[in-house]
């Protein structure tokens, strides 16, 4: 039985009372699209190879919030960059390990490869237009932190500087940078670069009873689209192998 044709489909969803942004605003949805809508209780269905029919791709706000983490590196000639990358996240805790990707060779990514290093910075709400700023496409050599209007402070362990600013960075030396591939691999564009946590700067004035008080740094993160979100309220709920509880101190399991 062949598909229905793009019309069809869309008349049957909106005679059932339908009206999802993707019809409303793209009337040149994918006929499979709506067929697959129609069939699934109006779950919508793509394979991302075939378009996802929407005004945006929401890939994005799917796999959201994410952690931005605000990269600074040095070029070959000692040279700062700052820029911000969503496609991050922690990926190792002991040795701690953190990954971002770069959707092709941008500086961040080519700097912690020619030098074997970057910084993590922790990226605040009152930090976001810093944060937006050092996003620009400036040239080679051009310093975000000066664009952005920000202090840089020195690192321990690594010559990259941070941001002053910052309630917390993290030193990291390269451990893996790989070009992506895709799932017939063909070569991708982006790079993925994972770096071991040498060195961690806390601002003291972050830790309450002990903790880094997460809520009190309010992280930034991204959501889809020109979307952001930032960490205000946690809660916190025992594991079913915490067995008689989690003690104060507690090694994270
Ligand atoms: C919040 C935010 C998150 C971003 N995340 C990424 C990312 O994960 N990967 C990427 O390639 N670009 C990302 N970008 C775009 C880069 O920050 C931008 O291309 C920047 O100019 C790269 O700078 P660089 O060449 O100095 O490394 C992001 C931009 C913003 C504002």
């Amino acid at each position: 039985m062949g598909r229905p044709n793009a019309s069809a489909g869309h008349a049957a969803l909106l005679a059932a009372g339908y009206r999802p942004e993707s019809i409303r605003a793209s009337p040149n949805a994918l006929p499979g699209l709506q067929e697959r809508n129609r069939t699934k209780g109006f779950r919508m269905f793509y394979e991302p190879h075939l378009g996802h029919g929407l005004p945006h791709d929401p890939f994005k706000a799917i796999i959201a919030p994410r952690p931005i983490g605000w990269i600074s590196s040095l070029d070959q000639q000692g040279r700062p960059n700052l820029a911000p990358y969503s496609f991050f996240n922690a990926v190792h805790s002991s040795p701690p390990m953190l990954a971002f990707t770069s959707e092709s060779m941008k500086h961040s990514a080519a700097n912690a490869i020619a030098t074997g290093e970057f910084v993590f910075n922790l990226c605040t709400r009152p930090l976001f237009d810093a944060m937006n700023i050092s996003s620009d496409a400036l040239g080679e050599g051009i310093s975000e932190f000066e664009a952005a209007g920000l202090a840089t402070a020195p690192c321990r362990v690594v010559k990259a500087p941070r941001v002053a600013a910052a309630p917390a960075a993290l030193e990291c030396k390269v451990t893996y940078s790989m070009q992506l591939q895709d799932m017939n691999g063909a070569p991708l564009k982006g790079w993925i670069i994972i770096g071991q946590v040498v060195g961690v700067h806390i601002d003291e004035a972050y830790i309450t009873n002990g903790r880094f008080d997460t809520a009190k740094a309010q992280p930034l993160a991204r959501c889809g689209y020109r979307h952001y979100a930032a960490v205000t309220e946690m809660f916190e709920a025992l594991r079913p192998t915490d067995g008689g509880g989690y003690a104060p101190g507690q090694k994270d399991k």
